[in-house]
């Protein structure tokens, strides 16, 4: 069948939740369900969309496309930093480690936006770092910068902290902390340099970090949709000497939507049609190939049926 046919009939059969009783204790995050076994923790990428903090709407095979990028990254970077991934029995599914995650997001920019570029514009410092001044929207940073922020409880906004503060408040030891940067740092640049071979560019991301027997331990998703920002570099310059914005994979184009419609997260979530939700899966679709390198290949729905099918092996004993 084809791709169009494909994700037509998809939309009917998006996977929106789960409810796996007999697969452990269930968190329910923005876009992930979790189920935890203790030392294992089972996480189910659905096809929630969120922007604002807030889920919109589903998208046709946005878990899968988000799952297998983060395996796909998990994979290319062991050599940098041991991970939290243990098997992969369904594309929307990871069977991970379950790790204490440190208070900390770790955010890598190499480009000032998004909320940096608000926070520079207000005339702020990002996460307690003084930015050169004269810079533009868009523009490429003159050297990566690491902007920490905490990670908020349930319901909550993240908050951008200050290295500084972040270690006064004890969140994350001084030697462990510069370790982390470190590494973020190196998985970044390997980030942008794979990047860079599919014609992107690798403006910032969030990675989320535990400790096993006190080693750091690469855990959540990488280099995804959900926690970084691409931009299609051959249009780049052109577009920032123009004055305009980038051409992005991720989701501003849908939160820019959203704005034109007067939604900002809060009150009543303007409707969003099956057109539209389409649209959104030919861009997640494409986008995988980009950042991969290789063709998405679809497993179609439902998706309940089969995840419940794949995960039986661990149902936990009653
Ligand atoms: N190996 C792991 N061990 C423990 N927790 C993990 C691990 N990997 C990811 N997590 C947590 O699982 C959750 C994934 O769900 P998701 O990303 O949808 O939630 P979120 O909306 O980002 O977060 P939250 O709902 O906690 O604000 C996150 O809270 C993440 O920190
Ligand atoms: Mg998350």
């Amino acid at each position: 069948m084809d791709l169009e046919k494909l994700i037509q009939a998809e939309i009917s059969q998006v996977l929106s939740s789960t409810d796996f009783k007999w697969l452990g204790e269930k968190y329910e995050g923005k876009v992930r369900d979790s189920y935890i076994q203790g030392d294992t923790r089972i996480l189910v990428t659905t096809d929630r969309l969120s922007c604002f903090d807030v889920v919109v709407t589903t998208v046709p095979f946005k878990g899968q496309v988000l799952n297998k990028i983060a395996v796909n990254w998990f994979e290319k970077t062991r050599d940098i930093v041991p991970n939290h991934l243990l098997d992969v029995p369904d594309p929307n599914v990871m069977v991970v480690k379950n790790v204490e995650i440190l208070p900390v997001e770790v955010i890598i920019r190499s480009y000032l936006t998004g909320s940096a570029w608000r926070d520079y514009q207000a005339g702020k410092t990002i996460s307690g770092i003084k930015l050169p001044e004269g810079l533009r929207n868009s523009e490429k940073l003159p050297e990566l910068i690491v902007t920490p922020s905490t990670k908020a409880e349930k319901g909550e906004h993240d908050m951008p902290i200050s290295e500084e503060d972040l270690l006064a408040k004890g969140l994350v030891e001084r030697k462990l902390w510069q370790e982390i940067k470190a590494v973020a740092l190196e998985l970044f640049k390997k980030g942008q340099n794979e990047a860079q071979k599919n014609g992107l560019i690798l403006v910032d991301t969030k990675y989320e970090f535990g400790l096993i027997d006190g080693k750091l331990v690469l855990a959540d998703e990488i280099h995804t949709l959900d926690s970084s920002r691409y931009w299609v570099a051959a249009s780049y310059r052109e577009r920032f000497e123009a004055g305009e914005a980038p051409e992005m994979l991720d989701k501003e184009p849908i939160r820019q939507w959203l704005l034109s419609k007067g939604y900002k997260g809060e009150g009543e979530i303007p409707e969003i049609t099956d057109q539209y939700r389409m649209e959104i899966a030919r861009h997640y679709i494409d986008s995988y190939r980009l950042i991969t390198g290789e063709e998405f290949k679809p497993v179609p729905g439902p998706a309940l049926e089969r995840i419940e099918r794949a995960l039986k092996p661990y149902a936990v004993a009653a």
